[in-house]
């Protein structure tokens, strides 16, 4: 009798990561947040809650923010994938990390790339927003420093000059 065939437990995936193609096997339960983490490298986004409540995992998935943590890695293989990492060739995302830092909109730095990106998403959807829709969209990035102030001020900031 001849053995069934052996059925793999990774999944071949391409991913789209910061303008670079990765060919990776991974299981096909991983997050895309541990996929950037564990397998590629990019430790940009990071592992708050790993329950979609704190911001700290937040990407760009097709220009749109994206919890990480909640998003499984086989289902954007065919997306264009931003991580922190990335956006310093943005010319919008390199004045919104130069407004943070100037405005001194972190303590211990955990949150802040999840911040920064969806500030990017802000500012690329929304001209000039006003300080109360700056801290509404905001809301689902926790900042367990409550740097909250200083964020919003950068925010802001920034939102002038782009
Ligand atoms: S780690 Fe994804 S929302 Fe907290
Ligand atoms: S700066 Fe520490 S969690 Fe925001």
């Amino acid at each position: 009798m001849t053995a069934p065939p052996r059925l793999s437990r990774y999944l071949q995936l391409n991913l789209n990561v910061n303008g670079k193609n990765f060919e990776l096997n991974v299981e096909p339960r991983m997050s895309l947040l541990d996929v950037l983490r564990i397998n590629l490298g990019y430790t940009g986004a990071k592992k708050g809650c790993d329950m979609g409540s704190c911001g700290a995992c937040t990407v760009l998935v097709d220009g749109k923010t994206r919890l990480s943590c909640l998003t499984l890695a086989a289902s954007v293989t065919n997306s264009k994938i931003e991580t922190v990492e990335g956006i310093e060739n943005d010319p919008k995302g390199k004045i919104l990390q130069e407004s943070f830092i100037k405005h001194d909109a972190l303590q211990c730095g955990f949150c802040t790339p999840g911040q920064v990106i969806s500030a990017l998403f802000l500012l690329n959807t929304r001209k000039s927003p006003t300080k109360n829709e700056i801290k509404r969209f905001m809301a689902g990035n926790v900042c367990r420093c409550g740097a909250y102030p200083k964020i919003i001020q950068a925010i802001e900031d920034a939102s002038k000059v782009i």
